[in-house]
């Protein structure tokens, strides 16, 4: 049997579901039941009552599916896939910051540890982010939390002043304008899409700037034939099976964030074998983390 038929065998015997991020490699991609953007895999995880959920993506996103899906067993095929963005916010420091900011509302982007959901008021994504910064009366002040670059291009967007952490994604903050400009050059007909999490400079020479589900939308939907992909470039599999008939350019130097790539095929089967290793977090921080969570979900349903 191939590695992906005793995936198969052994998903239904254990009454699992494979969910997986679309930075995730092909393969991965290939064998998952749903492949989403982080706020399309939480509410996927809200809603799918599996009693084993394998998520095949970055610690963050897992420990959201096991947050919204407590009863489940969330399977993280391999635990040293993390987020390096969502390590720059700690539960503690953000306490330190209220002492001084008492009022402030706290929006942490999805792209944060459990921990630090509990110490935070509400959740976004970058599919929801505008929405939910929209439902804050104008009279409060906002923290922005881990991304500096996708708060930065809300506050630009949204006219609205917020206080920026100093977190960003190192593979998009690496993206420059001269990969743009580069791209550009090489492909004059092409839309430029880019990930809200690049550097201001970067997203204000491109046509959209979406998360990774609302780019596949806007390729699917666009009549444009020609696009230039500006972010990681494992997108770029589900792009080009979902419009055979149009073009993607990926930026040169490709865009890879090395812990999306860590998922492998055989690490998903070893897990579904072992049941391990498993997203563990005590009742208090589910609870606690759930709260900011509900209130993305429950704002922008
Ligand atoms: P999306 O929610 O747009 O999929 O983004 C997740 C992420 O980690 C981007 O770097
Ligand atoms: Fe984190 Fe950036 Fe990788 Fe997304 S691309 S998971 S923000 S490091």
């Amino acid at each position: 049997m191939s590695i992906e038929e005793q995936i198969k065998t052994l998903k239904k015997e254990r009454q699992a579901i494979i969910l997986a991020h679309n930075y995730t490699m092909a393969d991965v991609q290939d064998i998952a039941d749903f492949v989403g953007d982080s706020l399309e895999l939480s509410r996927k995880a809200a809603e799918c009552h599996a009693p084993v959920i394998v998520f095949c993506g970055v610690r963050f996103m897992a420990e959201t599916a096991k947050i919204l899906s407590p009863e489940s067993i969330v399977l993280h095929p391999n635990p040293h896939a993390g987020c390096p963005m969502a390590d720059m916010a700690t539960a503690s420091a953000i306490q330190e910051y209220k002492k001084t900011h008492a009022g402030t509302t706290v929006v942490a982007y999805v792209n944060t540890m459990a921990e630090t959901k509990t110490a935070v008021d509400i959740c976004c994504t970058s599919g929801n982010a505008e929405k939910v910064i929209e439902s804050i009366p104008p009279e409060k002040d906002i923290l922005f939390l881990p991304d500096r670059n996708l708060g930065a291009n809300l506050s630009a967007k949204l006219g609205r002043k917020m206080d920026l952490w100093a977190g960003f994604c190192p593979t998009h903050n690496k993206i420059m304008p001269e990969h743009i400009l580069h791209a550009k050059a090489l492909h004059p007909q092409a839309v430029v899409m880019v990930h809200p999490e690049c550097l201001p400079a970067v997203v204000q020479l491109a046509d959209k700037a979406l998360s990774t589900g609302g780019m596949l939308r806007f390729a699917r939907e666009s009549d444009a034939r020609e696009f230039i992909v500006g972010t990681e470039c494992g997108i770029l599999h589900r792009m080009r099976k979902e419009n055979p008939g149009k073009v993607f350019h990926p930026l040169e130097p490709a865009v890879v964030c090395p812990n999306m790539k860590k998922i492998t095929l055989e690490d998903v089967l070893f897990a579904l074998q072992d049941l391990e290793p498993r997203i563990e977090l005590d009742d208090a921080t589910i609870s606690a983390a759930k709260g900011s969570i509900d209130k993305m979900l429950e704002i922008v349903p």
